[in-house]
């Protein structure tokens, strides 16, 4: 059978490759702690099951695509209180189903390959749907490294000039996956700049704004000018509520249209009642505070370990990732092997890109009685 090649092509996601690695793993009876996948086993806020359950009616029809006004007004309401941003809900947001989806379909609506503007920028290492969207949507990718010594800021200076006249989404993801570093409202405002200059789009993916051990991080949504600024962010790490497929995007209206033009197509319109768990799971932020203190506790530990075993942490400011550089000679992938043999499952860096060769990537999801475990076997293994 043909099939897509440019689908065919890709190296298979990095994350099944480490399923295979961890069921072997598994069927040898090793008892693994996984600190590999960004899925938190935190437990969704007991408020928010229930207003799932409450919201279950007995006959269930389509839900429609653009999103349901009472949701779109509580993320309105929940962005103004958080970053003092004012967005009109019925023109300038829009629910989606987990921001994956939303993430992904970014480049089929938003780029005019027609008009020349065919290449999505992306910083690397960096989740891997921007790229695989990107291409699968047929569009060049270019990629800038995040590197220690910028503090895991792209410098957008080594683009050379005639490329800027190709860009048309330039992505950016703060507070970062994988490197857990922030971004400032300066750079927002000179990327804002530099979108105006240059005619492209600025796609911000703010999924872990929530999750932070500081002051907290801010949004491409309080530049000057939002008119080139579409930022996705998502209940899955804030109220850990991964299995429930909740996100949002903020962006001017035309492209809130062009994903009430798409999303009907592609299936993607999210439950009801998961938008009214939303709801309540916006309205309220005590079990967030929870969720950051729980993550605090676990990054403790860690931080402890590695400082004893004089493991570099390079990246620790947000997010529940620790960014870590992989101590000796040995590649990221045979470290992680290495952990993996113990029972400790980390993701290689280069998983993120080819930046992230020489770093390893440790997600805080596991308990914090997992977490302690854990500690005690890297504390022989380091
Ligand atoms: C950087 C980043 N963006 C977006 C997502 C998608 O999250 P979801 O689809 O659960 O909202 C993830 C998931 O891990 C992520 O790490």
């Amino acid at each position: 059978m043909r099939l897509n090649p440019v689908l065919t092509g890709m190296r298979p996601y990095p994350f099944l490759a480490l399923d295979k690695a961890r069921q072997r793993a598994h069927d040898r009876g090793l008892i693994l702690i996984d600190f590999s996948v960004g899925d938190p086993h935190e437990p969704t806020d007991a408020a928010i099951r229930q207003a799932l359950i409450d919201a279950v009616e007995e006959r269930s029809t389509y839900p429609k695509a653009t999103g349901l006004p009472e949701l779109k007004e509580a993320i309105a309401a929940w962005l103004a209180r958080r970053y003092g941003v004012q967005l009109e809900p019925r023109r300038e947001i829009m629910p989606t189903l987990g921001s994956k989806e939303a993430v992904f379909s970014l480049p089929f609506i938003a780029l005019d390959k027609s008009s020349g503007k065919d290449t999505v920028v992306i910083c690397e290492p960096c989740y891997p749907i921007y790229e695989r969207a990107a291409l699968l949507a047929g569009a060049r990718v270019l990629k800038l490294p995040l590197r220690d010594e910028n503090r895991f800021l792209p410098d957008f200076s080594e683009l050379p000039d005639p490329e800027w006249e190709r860009v048309g989404i330039v992505w950016v993801n703060y507070p970062n996956n994988p490197t857990a570093a922030l971004a400032s409202l300066d750079f927002y405002e000179s990327l804002t700049r530099l979108a105006v200059e240059r005619d492209f789009l600025i796609a911000s993916d703010e999924a872990y704004s929530e999750i932070y051990f500081g002051a907290p991080p801010v949004s491409a949504l309080q530049s000057h000018d939002r008119s080139r600024i579409c930022v996705f962010n998502t209940q899955s790490k804030r109220s850990s509520m991964t299995g429930y497929r909740s996100g949002w995007l903020a962006a001017p209206a035309e492209l809130v249209q062009g994903y009430n033009f798409w999303r009907p197509l592609a299936g993607v319109a999210v439950p009801e009642f998961i938008q009214r768990a939303t709801i309540r799971a916006l309205a309220q932020e005590e079990h967030v505070v929870r969720m950051r203190a729980a993550y605090a506790a676990k990054r403790e530990l860690f931080l402890e370990l590695f400082s004893d075993r004089g493991v570099e942490v390079v990246g620790k400011e947000a997010t529940f990732y620790l960014w870590c550089r992989v101590p000796g000679e040995q590649t990221a992938e045979a470290f992680a092997a290495r952990l993996l043999e113990q029972g400790v499952v980390v993701a290689p860096g280069s998983f993120f890109g080819a930046s992230g060769e020489g770093y390893f990537r440790l997600a805080l999801v596991p308990t914090l009685v997992e977490c302690q475990r854990a500690v005690e076997i890297l504390a022989e293994v380091l």
